[in-house]
């Protein structure tokens, strides 16, 4: 009984305890709220919102880098394949397109650097099929490029304010949007396009691929250099 008797009156204890204690609580006052002094508000959003958009337009440049490190590189053993396979024409597209890939990939990187980043890709083995199942793989990866990911990327580059950013996007767009019509065009008449009977012309400057000279001789030359490469 005495056991029990000092458990009851410890139970109570505890309760009463336990009451006072929350009763306490909520009848405190909430502690003094620190407001912060308007300049310190201003500054403190000011880093937010020009800290927030850079650095997203850095990871989506960096993405950016990485897609066409890989399609580079994948275009070549494309056009590796589309040459064994006795579509001359074809390989050469894929040859105009990985250069275009490369010069993307490196507009990239100059923008991560000037940033004071380095560039990072993960290059994976790519996955030859057949060419007309190349084809297919490459269209869904440039169509992508340009209907959902450079569009995001560069309004995302529009809202941090990043003109090289945008540039360099765009520039990366209009090219893909040019690769998905000429994979599509290959793909659709792929017997026809078996002799190598054109180049391609692939510029310099922006990635730009076309078939026709004058058009690409219309690409931007800040270095004064070859307007456009002819691709066999
Ligand atoms: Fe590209
Ligand atoms: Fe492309």
């Amino acid at each position: 009984m005495i056991f029990r008797y000092f458990n009851r009156q410890s139970f109570v204890a505890v309760v009463a305890v336990s009451l006072v204690s929350l009763f306490g609580c909520s009848q405190q006052q909430p502690s003094a709220t620190i407001e912060p002094s308007p300049d310190t508000a201003t500054t403190v959003a000011s880093e937010t919102k020009a800290a927030d958009p850079q650095a997203e337009t850095l990871k989506n440049l960096q993405a950016a880098y990485n897609g066409e490190s890989n399609a580079h590189v994948m275009y070549l053993e494309f056009s590796e394949k589309a040459d064994e396979e006795g579509y001359a024409e074809v390989a050469r597209l894929f040859r105009a397109a990985a250069r275009a890939e490369e010069i993307h990939r490196d507009n990239h990187a100059k923008v991560i650097k000037s940033m004071g980043a380095t560039p990072e890709n993960d290059i994976a083995t790519p996955q030859v099929s057949s060419t007309a199942e190349n084809l297919e793989k490459a269209i869904k990866g440039e169509s992508y490029e340009r209907d959902t990911m450079y569009p995001k990327f560069i309004s995302q580059a529009k809202t941090a304010g990043n003109e090289a950013a945008v540039q360099t996007f765009t520039y990366a767009t209009e090219a893909e949007t040019q690769h998905a019509a000429f994979y599509t065009q290959a793909l659709n008449n792929l017997n026809e396009w078996k002799e190598a009977t054109q180049p391609f012309y692939v510029c310099e400057a922006s990635g730009h691929t076309t078939i026709n000279a004058e058009e690409a001789a219309a690409c931007p030359q800040p270095n004064g250099s070859e307007k456009f490469e002819e691709v066999l």
